[in-house]
């Protein structure tokens, strides 16, 4: 096999499960990709680029992971919650309630979106680290759970609960003092981390909900974001049931645990295979189940609570190719989206790859560096990446896009939010369109 072939089969791993490249009726010596049964080419021809393609098959495949193996390990009750902060639309809201998924809100902008898509309160599970009065009031009137995460929010939501119709569960955010390894815009469990309660704080708040009679069922904490070594998770684990055992002497007990999510993915072919669903769901059960017999405390319900995991490898953004350009050094390709509609580059230097959507076999030419339209010279979307030599007008396709991309995308220099569609089947589906115009100017006042 050549070195470009290898290349593009390790390339092709990070596509969804159903990508392949096949040779097209209508053009027999060209292969070309197709994914979830739908032609890239013929998509674009309907949709326009960018465009954002989310391939069902994977995400179900994703979802089927983490259940089976929480009943593989975990003997007791326990639950997945789609971290929605990664993407949410009533579309994915749809989806998640197909496999029971419960769903992570941040705040009141996503708790109105998981209710507009028609999920229901126990399982809406409400997050933030500054939630606002709008927040807390779309919690309390949503939500099944709110993860409170300090003292004085907790003083907020008795003065509410008190008058409530409906009484959400409490769990405390603990910050166990521990970081995963990660980059440091990700660490959230560390001692200096704005999130969360110390332990200290956590018996203080449980105290405060006793002596108030306030909901509390549960604790969590959430140390990061895209790690693939979970030993942190048991230190953490250890800090959290320690806790527990020591409110279970005052006779509360801990009817639900969450260790939070961040298990990672692969995104570039340098790095090793996606690390197993499997091994996460397993270390976690494990340590709970064992430090649980250690303490003689009963088994919780179990929540883990992924995001990237489960929606990044079913995302894929279609790009076209405007320009090539040789500078001293590099080969330029341009193409139209970039840091607006992806910003993990230019915030974490995220490594992406890419493929051609025709003929992905030419021999490379080098190196490239892939860029995008914006007036900025951190809008590079990859970093010297083996291409072959493509036409202008040419779509290439860039494989785990599903996480983070369309949730912290921009309108930087007016660029409109591509369109996102669904595929199922060899059917593809509009989920959102792409912004026009009149949307960039529909907050502007008249005046
Ligand atoms: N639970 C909590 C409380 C979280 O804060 C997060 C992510 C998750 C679960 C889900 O983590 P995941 O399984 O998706 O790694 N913008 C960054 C990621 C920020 C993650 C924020 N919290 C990125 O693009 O890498």
């Amino acid at each position: 096999m050549s070195a470009d072939s290898l290349a593009v089969q390790r390339r092709m791993e990070l596509l969804p499960i159903t990508a392949v490249y096949q040779a097209s009726a209508e053009r027999s010596a060209a292969l070309e990709l197709a994914i979830g049964g739908c032609r890239v080419q013929a998509l674009v021809e309907q949709f326009g680029t960018p465009l954002y393609c989310f391939d069902a098959a994977t995400l179900d495949a994703a979802a089927n992971q983490y259940r089976a193996a929480l009943s593989r390990w975990y003997p007791a009750a326990s639950a997945v919650t789609y971290a929605g902060k990664a993407y949410l639309s009533r579309a994915i809201v749809r989806w998640a309630q197909r496999h029971d998924l419960w769903l992570d809100c941040t705040g009141a902008g996503e708790i109105g979106i998981a209710v507009a898509g028609g999920a229901p309160r126990e399982r809406i599970l409400v997050h933030g680290v500054n939630k606002s009065d709008e927040d807390l009031d779309a919690a309390v009137m949503h939500a099944g759970v709110i993860v409170v995460d300090n003292l004085m929010e907790l003083q907020r939501l008795a003065l509410r609960l008190r008058s409530a119709q409906n009484r959400p569960s409490l769990w405390l955010r603990l910050r166990p003092g521990v970081a995963v390894d990660t980059h440091a815009y990700r660490q959230t469990g560390q001692k200096d981390s704005k999130f969360g309660m110390s332990p200290q704080e956590v018996l203080q708040a449980a105290h405060f909900c006793q002596e108030h009679g306030l909901p509390l069922n549960g604790l969590h904490f959430h140390q990061g974001s895209q790690f693939r070594d979970p030993a942190p998770i048991g230190l953490a684990l250890h800090i959290a049931l320690d806790l527990a055992a020591a409110l279970s002497t005052g006779g509360w007990q801990m009817e639900a645990l969450s260790p939070g999510g961040g298990w990672g993915v692969a995104y570039h072919e340098d790095e090793l295979p996606h690390p197993e669903i499997e091994t996460y769901v397993r270390f976690v059960s494990q340590a709970v189940v064992e430090g649980c017999r250690q303490r003689n405390l009963p088994l919780p319900s179990l929540h883990l609570e992924p995001g990237r995991s489960l929606m990044a490898r079913a995302g894929v953004a279609v790009y076209r190719v405007g320009a090539v350009k040789q500078t001293a050094l590099r080969r330029w390709l341009f193409i139209d989206g970039g840091m607006a509609d992806n910003p993990r580059p230019a915030l974490y230097r995220a490594r992406y790859s890419a493929l051609p959507v025709t003929n992905p076999e030419r021999p490379c030419m080098g190196p490239a560096w892939i860029a995008g339209p914006y007036c900025e010279s951190g809008d590079v979307l990859i970093e010297a990446l083996p291409m072959p030599d493509l036409a202008v007008g040419e779509l290439l396709v860039v494989p785990m896009s599903g996480a983070y991309h369309l949730a912290m995308q921009s309108n930087y220099n007016g660029a409109r939010r591509p369109a996102v569609i669904w595929l199922e089947r060899g059917e593809a589906i509009l989920i959102q369109r792409r912004e026009t115009l009149v949307d960039l100017l529909a907050r502007d006042v008249d005046l």
